[in-house]
């Protein structure tokens, strides 16, 4: 029997990912993708899904031999699928280390001396989701550095060149940043100052959950304000925000295992029965960066259908649907800039 339930949900997930793989368009050779930390997990599958589909994609991340196994691994399987005479895209490797702002800028500078064009930015990396936390030199708090300030000083840093791709004839642009569903758990007051981008929420499992997920409230309120501000601008980029699903990853893993006592039973039994693959969860983001559908509503005439995108919260399989309250807030998505830029001038990454 349980041969067969495992059969049939095996199919229907194959349906869904079929359908859903549908509904991401072909991008040419010339498009060029940046997805940070695709060396693991859901960045992996979105760089693979964005290479079958044509793009030279850069791999974004820190470690130079866990990228270079990981591309050799995504080129097998490119050249494996790929059809006589289909456009197969390309991976390469490009250090970022974001656990320092500064390194960042200077990485990101240095893509706009070496590349024409960007035209999908996906914020993929994380910290996991585990403590302790810890102050670093600057005295900002390393989880929010590596899940939300670098990945603001990269996309700061991309945006000239975004800009410009956007601006040539036929272009798609997207900024992408990977969020969680587990962002309505935070209610903050207000992102006034140093100490609400450094919150900590105690030394327990939750705790370090909930600091977690500060970071990736962050990750929302950045993209929209985002939005806000490319759209006074007229600027014709498309930012989206994606919640993946819950997928079994080495960093979801790692959470499991750092549970005293029942951890490994967590991660060995229970983690299997509802977290779904790489590739499942790579959908969103995959249809974020390159959906059909996002494609063809920024050509529309009606307005409204127009702007469907714009700032969009999608859940999985690209779905749009509703942040919390606190995430569309525009006054704690303009302090958050606001606050941003201060500790970036006090660090010297910004003028
Ligand atoms: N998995 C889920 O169920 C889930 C649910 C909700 C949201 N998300 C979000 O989805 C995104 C991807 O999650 P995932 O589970 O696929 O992540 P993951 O498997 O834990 O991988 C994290 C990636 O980030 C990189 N990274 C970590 N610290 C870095 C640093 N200082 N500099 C550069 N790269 C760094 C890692 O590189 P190394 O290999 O070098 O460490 C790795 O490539 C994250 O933003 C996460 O918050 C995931």
């Amino acid at each position: 029997m349980f041969y067969n339930v495992g059969r049939c949900t095996i199919q229907v997930l194959e349906v869904t990912n079929q359908k859903a793989q549908a509904r991401i368009m072909p991008v040419t050779g010339i498009h060029v993708a940046l997805v940070t930390g695709g060396n693991t997990g859901i960045g992996y599958a979105t760089i693979e899904f964005l290479a079958q589909k044509g793009a030279k994609v850069y791999m974004a991340s820190r470690n130079e031999e866990k990228a270079q196994n990981a591309i050799k691994e995504i080129e097998a399987k490119l050249w494996k699928s790929s059809g006589e005479g289909e456009n197969k895209g390309s991976v390469h490797w490009f250090k970022l280390e974001l656990s320092d702002p500064r390194s960042v800028k200077e990485a990101g500078t240095e893509f706009l001396v070496n590349e024409e064009r960007l035209d999908i930015l996906v914020n993929n990396a994380s910290h996991a989701a585990f403590g302790p936390y810890k102050l670093n030199e600057d005295g900002l708090l390393d989880v929010m550095v590596v899940n939300y300030i670098s990945h603001f000083v990269l996309t700061e840093t991309l945006l000239p060149l975004l800009k410009r791709t956007a601006a040539l004839e036929n272009s798609d642009v997207r900024i992408v940043n990977l969020s969680s569903v587990s962002h309505t758990l935070m209610k903050p007051d207000s992102f006034v100052g140093k100490d609400s981008i450094n919150k900590q929420y105690g030394d327990s499992i939750s705790g370090h959950l909930h600091t977690y997920e500060n970071t990736k409230l962050a990750n929302i309120l950045h993209l929209k304000h985002l939005q806000t501000r490319l759209n006074a601008e007229s600027a014709g980029i498309t930012c989206l925000v994606v919640h993946p699903g819950a997928v079994m990853t080495v960093g979801v893993t790692g959470f499991f295992q750092s549970i005293p006592f029942v951890g490994w039973f967590l991660k060995t039994f229970l983690a299997p029965l509802f977290l779904v693959s790489w590739k499942q969860g790579a959908m969103t983001s995959a249809f974020a960066a390159a959906g059909k559908e996002i494609a063809a509503s920024r050509k529309s005439t009606d307005e409204a259908e127009r702007k469907k995108y714009e700032g969009a919260y999608l859940t999985p399989i690209a779905n749009i649907s509703e942040p919390s309250t606190y995430a569309k807030d525009e006054r704690l998505q303009r302090e958050l800039y606001e606050t941003t830029m201060e500790v970036l001038r006090e660090v010297g990454v910004v003028s």
